[in-house]
């Protein structure tokens, strides 16, 4: 198989399913993500989505549809191979063809921890049914090892935006609005995932000098955005001419072109995060507990006073009052039941943190 080396990064000119068998040895890569062909048809895509072709790079290899089941199962199985231990794969499918992959999936020891839907801005044009403008995106991992999540790698968690919603809850619900990027006059491939994306699904799921892998290079978008994020990127294209031309694209890509486009997210340091509880941690917020809920607050009020007082973070605090058996039954706005909670303490002594 004709393969290309980039900055110590190979690309492969072939099929993902025989090439990952050869060359990609087990357990060695920690981030896989892939947007398969469709399985629709895919050379007549642009007659769907009316789009101007002539920068569109020819060369889409496309599965038929009755064929589609046992090559998802095949690439998915290869996948989970050389995913390692804890790694995470991020599969992006239509709604035609998802019940394979799922299928797929579920004959693996893969497991589910998101099913993210991906909603864009370039649906099919219909006239006597709705328009369809969403994405599944399967985020999936192998188990037996620790899954990378850099859970503040895009918003602290106390970053609010100006209605003092969380910016972080917000950018990791399941639903994204991420809009197709339009490239005029630039060469293309039919389907390129947009690099905001990628940029997304990279910074929560992998950390610089991992390597990330995209069975299905297409574009090579996938490879780009890992390289300008300072990931090492490899993966397979079946298709001469899009290997061709996006292989000379890739030589002028400069390592860690995207990072000072990030968002700096602001994280506040607290001083006994990670810490074990000890008796008079515990004291201190039963004590407090008491005295904040017997004074009116809320329970947001009581938890973010907490917070600060105690210089750990919501889940812990939260974790040990449920752990103590303290409930906050709060009526209107969450404020608590008037019962105060004496006593809870007596023979404790160090707690696991959270
Ligand atoms: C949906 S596109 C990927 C688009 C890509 N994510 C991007 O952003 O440009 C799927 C790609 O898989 C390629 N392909 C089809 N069968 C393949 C196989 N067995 N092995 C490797 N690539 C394959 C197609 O030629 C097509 O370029």
């Amino acid at each position: 198989m004709r393969c290309e080396e980039i900055g110590g990064n190979i690309y492969f000119n072939g099929d993902c399913i025989a090439g990952a068998r050869e060359y990609v040895p087990s357990n060695s890569v920690d981030l896989i993500i892939t947007d398969p062909p469709y399985g629709i048809n895919g050379d007549q895509l642009h007659k769907h989505y009316n789009r101007n072709e002539e920068f569109v790079v020819e060369g889409y290899v496309e599965v038929p549809a009755s064929e589609y089941g046992e090559f998802s199962l095949n690439w998915i199985k290869e996948a989970e191979r050389i995913l390692k231990p804890g790694g995470s794969i991020y599969i992006v499918s239509g709604y035609t063809n998802l019940y394979h992959i799922l299928h797929a999936l579920r004959q693996t020891k893969l497991e589910e921890i998101n099913h993210i839907i991906w909603k864009y801005n370039f649906g099919v044009y219909t006239s006597r049914k709705y328009v369809s403008s969403h994405y599944h995106i399967l985020f999936y991992q192998k188990p037996g090892g620790e899954r990378t999540f850099n859970l503040e790698s895009r918003f602290g968690v106390k970053e609010k935006d100006s209605t003092d919603g969380s910016l972080n809850y917000q950018d990791r619900e399941d639903v994204w609005i991420i809009n197709r990027e339009y490239k005029p006059g630039q060469v293309k491939n039919k389907n390129e995932l947009p690099t905001e994306l990628l940029i997304k699904m990279m910074q929560y799921s992998s950390n610089e000098g991992d390597l990330v892998c995209d069975l299905f290079l297409g574009g090579f978008s996938t490879a780009k955005v890992a390289v300008g994020l300072n990931r090492r990127a490899t993966g397979f294209e079946i298709s001469p001419s899009m290997f061709d031309t996006k292989i000379e694209e890739m030589r002028s890509i400069e390592p860690g072109f995207l990072l000072s486009t990030l968002r700096c997210p602001e994280i506040e340091e607290l001083a006994n995060q990670g810490k074990s509880w000890t008796t008079e941690d515990i004291n201190t917020l039963v004590l407090r507990f008491n005295q904040l809920t017997e004074s009116g607050k809320t329970k947001k009020e009581t938890i973010e006073l907490l917070e600060k007082e105690l210089g750990r973070g919501r889940w812990s605090i939260e974790k040990m009052l449920k752990k103590l058996g303290i409930q906050f039954n709060g009526g209107k706005r969450g404020r608590p039941k008037k019962k105060p909670i004496t006593n809870v303490l007596k023979d404790q002594t160090l707690l696991p943190s959270e």
